[in-house]
């Protein structure tokens, strides 16, 4: 028995798709604890290519069972879409189940959210529109409608009534908006709920006896550590908890439950969204990472920023989350470089500083402390094994590996599952 948590160690889009899937052979579920269909996790198998956003990443082997956890915010909307394109392609979506516990997303909140990001003008925060800000903004202020609501017909009718009345009256003041229609969403999610019940259920039951009975439960970190709402680059930041902690209150699985935290770190830095970035390359570096790392979101298509690797980061993950392991992806995106900059250091105020500000002014008055390496310009995308990385590969590796103090256990040099060197075994 065993249980394996994967989380972003940065700023998201770390490719953590791409391991939950490999990792998800050996799994016998695989639980998504936190956060929405604002996610985007790609999964590459032989020429196909899957864009997930609420449906976990090991939905591709038959034999895993795939769970919504009770921390997730579910839009019906986005899942359906995901799950018939999903279901006409051959994969076998039955096998997902539904936390009773999960809060619904509904078409004020995407409003509601896209409004928001608009009034603020230069201030947005670049937030992927998908309701997931006010929708968690409900949940904390206790008047959300949650799964288990929605299957019973007059409390949901009841209690729907109620929110689109709040919400139109808000969004009147405020924004001067046209109402929202309860009829019109009634009806749709009622449609919805037909469909869902045979997929909802206790999912904090039922995690805790396949746990109890043995079995291999991998959870699948969505966002990454930055995006956190307490230990990210608050405020701009998503509205839930990505970290190792996070998994605990979003799944109902103990903190003593988990086994080994894997963290999957970029072998430089993206962000999508706005805020600061001490290592951004907003320059002909940024544009080349960008264009050999493909680099564009896969939810809303936006060009990511980039930059070099940021070792402060990564290291305030370290911690956080309590990695025990860390994936490196992405690492051929790096050949062809003459020269590699890692940032061990920020300066502040005259100062060097390894610990990340907790003040965002202080952040973006940071400037990086770079060790420089050497590139390689070999094609890393056919090696299958440590020993087969240029040297100065493997000096870019071992000097992570030194500062962080935690072992690289995963390589990854492209996108598809074989593409991956094992140092480690994580199940
Ligand atoms: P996630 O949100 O953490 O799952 O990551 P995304 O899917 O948003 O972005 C990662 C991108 O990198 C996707 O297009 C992956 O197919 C791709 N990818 C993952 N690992 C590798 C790798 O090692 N090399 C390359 N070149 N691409 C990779
Ligand atoms: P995956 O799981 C990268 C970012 C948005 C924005 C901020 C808030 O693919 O790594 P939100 O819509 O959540 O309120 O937006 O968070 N963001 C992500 N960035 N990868 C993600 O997910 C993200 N999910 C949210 O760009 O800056
Ligand atoms: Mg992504």
């Amino acid at each position: 028995m065993s249980v394996v948590v994967i989380v972003g160690a940065q700023w998201g889009d770390e490719g953590k798709g791409k391991f939950i899937d490999y990792l998800a052979k050996q799994a016998d579920i695989v639980v998504r604890g936190q956060g929405g269909n604002n996610a985007g996790h790609t999964v590459v198998v032989g020429d196909q290519k899957y864009a997930l956003h609420l449906i976990p990443s090991g939905i591709l082997y038959d034999n895993t069972a795939n769970v919504l956890g009770n921390g997730i915010v579910f839009d019906p909307s986005g899942f359906f879409k995901e799950y018939d394109a999903l279901a006409a392609k051959g994969v076998a979506v039955e096998q997902i189940k539904i936390s009773n516990r999960a809060h619904i997303v509904f078409p004020y909140h995407r409003e509601m959210d896209a409004l928001a990001e608009d009034a603020k003008g230069v201030n947005k925060i670049g937030t992927t529109k998908k309701g997931i800000g006010p929708c968690y903004m409900d949940k904390v202020e206790r008047t959300g409608l949650r799964i288990g609501d929605m299957l019973n017909r007059a409390k949901f009718a009841e209690k729907l009534r109620v929110q689109v009345e709040r919400k139109n009256q808000i969004a009147q003041s405020l924004y001067g908006v046209t109402p929202f229609d309860y009829e019109a969403i009634y009806k749709e999610y009622s449609n919805y709920a037909e469909r869902l019940k045979p997929l909802v259920c206790d999912t904090v039951a039922y995690l805790n006896d396949a746990y109890e009975d043995g079995q291999n439960i991998l959870l699948e970190g969505a966002q990454g550590t930055l995006l956190d709402i307490d230990l990210g680059t608050y405020p701009f930041v998503t509205s839930s908890h990505p970290v190792s902690g996070g998994f605990t209150v979003g799944t109902g699985l103990a903190p003593n439950r988990l086994d080994s935290i894997l963290g999957i770190t970029k072998a430089y830095t993206t962000r999508v969204g706005a805020g600061p970035f001490v290592t951004e390359q907003d320059n002909a570096i940024g544009d080349r990472i960008r264009k050999q790392g493909n680099e564009f979101g896969v939810t809303t298509g936006r060009p990511r920023r980039c930059g070099w690797l940021d070792l402060v980061i990564v290291r305030h993950a370290v911690r956080v989350n309590g990695l025990t392991a860390i994936a490196l992806s992405l690492l051929d995106v790096l050949s062809g470089f003459e020269e590699l900059k890692i940032c061990r250091a920020y300066q502040l105020n005259g100062q060097e500083t390894i610990d990340f500000p907790a003040d965002l002014d202080d952040l973006a008055a940071c400037q990086p402390v770079y060790e420089v390496f050497e590139g390689w310009q070999e094609d890393i995308t056919g090696c299958t094994d440590y020993e087969q990385l240029p040297d100065n590969a493997k000096r870019y590796i071992n000097f992570i590996e030194d500062f962080l103090g935690v072992p690289v256990a995963f390589i990854s040099v492209g996108a598809k599952r074989s593409q991956t060197i094992i140092r480690q075994k994580l199940f």
